[in-house]
């Protein structure tokens, strides 16, 4: 179903609180040395997607949360003037919840209605038609009409999605109207299936929300309970089912699975060099400075800048990252960081290679195979 337009008494939703602190534990060791939300995911910045996302909302300032890995995030996105976004950051002093995030930025965020979006997550369908709904929602409660008198103002709204693990996150139960009757952050025993995804509207009262809740008992402010003191006092908070996918990237990471949906939705665009003597199927995508040289590249691909692909195959759903090197090996459904090195390696699949990672072949004796593997990694022999 179609949203509804914003009406002529709602008031623009602006502002977005991003949070991008955190440790990202969960993707290591891939998160060992650098931001979770930094992570690429078919060549681009998970942070990027939800950039974008927030921009073609109509969102113009943005406040991102920051914490150990502020100046890796601060040098990647700047001011947010690629996105059409004037940034500003908040350091958090420590992972200490969600909801202490909306604390620490009383005074960026004022007492507008504004965007909750946690920078790990990654969504397949805009956040327009969320944003509007909202609006709408609140535009609508202000103008009492013949039949209904002014109802209640929503104070939140919140999205989610139905997931096989509720456990895994907070998760919501509706009336039947669909209203949210319940919060609860990681039940031992789900009253639905319905997991809260990392976007979240609220307008002022969530601040007198965050003030008044105690830490859980993981030791955070949960946004969660802040959420079910609103409908504790008896405020509205709407929800709406995500349709398209949905990916907490910091959790559980499919990063290979991330990587392949979203190459589902690439164009081919050969903006570097192709060879004689190469071919290229589908949706491929070769970025500038890229070299194509006696190789078969079959989408979707995407391969970064400054890569040289010789006398090797790539095959669907694998990105590789700027200034790797390919040569006499063969690649599919992989993720290749970047500044990486396969010469002579046979066949990879299903592989995920971080930064700076050399797969070479050597006559030297004893025949062996030698490796360098850092923390929680994992390997396959075939
Ligand atoms: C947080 C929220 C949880 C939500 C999830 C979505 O969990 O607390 O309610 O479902 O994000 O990504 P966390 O990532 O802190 O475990």
């Amino acid at each position: 179903m179609a949203p509804p337009a914003p009406s002529a008494g709602s008031i623009p939703l602006v502002k977005a609180l991003i949070l991008a602190g955190g440790a990202g534990t969960r993707l290591r060791p891939i998160t060992h040395t650098r931001a979770k939300q930094l992570v690429p995911v078919a060549n681009k910045p998970i942070l990027f997607y939800g950039l974008e996302a927030i921009a073609s909302a109509g969102i113009k300032e943005v406040g991102i949360i920051v914490g150990d890995t502020a100046d890796e995030v601060r040098a990647a996105v700047g001011d947010g003037s690629a996105w059409g976004l004037d940034v500003s950051y908040l350091p958090q002093e420590a992972p200490l919840g969600l909801a202490h995030c909306v604390l620490i930025a009383r005074e960026f965020l004022g007492d507008d209605d504004f965007v909750m979006y946690l920078g790990d997550n990654m969504l397949h369908q805009s956040l327009r038609g969320f944003v509007d709904t909202f609006e709408a929602a609140r535009a609508a409660a202000r103008t009492p009409t013949l039949e209904a008198g002014a109802a209640d103002v929503p104070a939140a709204q919140i999205l989610l999605k139905q997931v096989p693990d509720p456990h895994r996150f907070g998760v919501a139960e509706l009336d039947r109207l669909g209203r949210v009757v319940r919060l609860v952050e990681k039940p031992a025993d789900p009253p639905s299936d319905l997991a809260l995804v990392g976007v979240y509207l609220f307008d002022a009262r969530i601040h007198d929300a965050v003030a008044a809740i105690q830490p859980s008992a993981r030791g955070e402010l949960e946004i969660t309970d802040a959420i079910q003191w609103l409908i504790d006092q008896g405020f509205g908070v709407n929800s709406d089912v995500l349709e398209g996918w949905w990916i907490d990237t910091g959790k559980l990471t499919p990063l290979l699975e991330a990587n392949r949906l979203i190459l589902e939705t690439v164009e081919q665009r050969l903006d570097g060099e192709v060879g004689a003597g190469s071919r290229i199927d589908g949706r491929v995508v070769v970025e500038s400075g890229a070299r194509i040289e006696r190789s078969t590249i079959r989408g979707p691909v995407i391969i970064g800048a400054g890569t040289t692909i010789t006398d090797s195959y790539i095959g669907p759903f694998s990105a590789v990252g700027p200034n790797c090197r390919i040569e006499r090996s063969e690649i599919e459904h992989s993720v290749l960081l970047g500044e990486t090195s396969v010469i002579d390696a046979g066949r990879i699949e299903d592989s995920l290679l971080g930064y700076h990672v050399i797969v070479g072949r050597t006559d030297r004796r004893p025949r062996a195979t030698r490796l360098m593997v850092g923390d929680h990694c994992q390997v396959d022999l075939a």
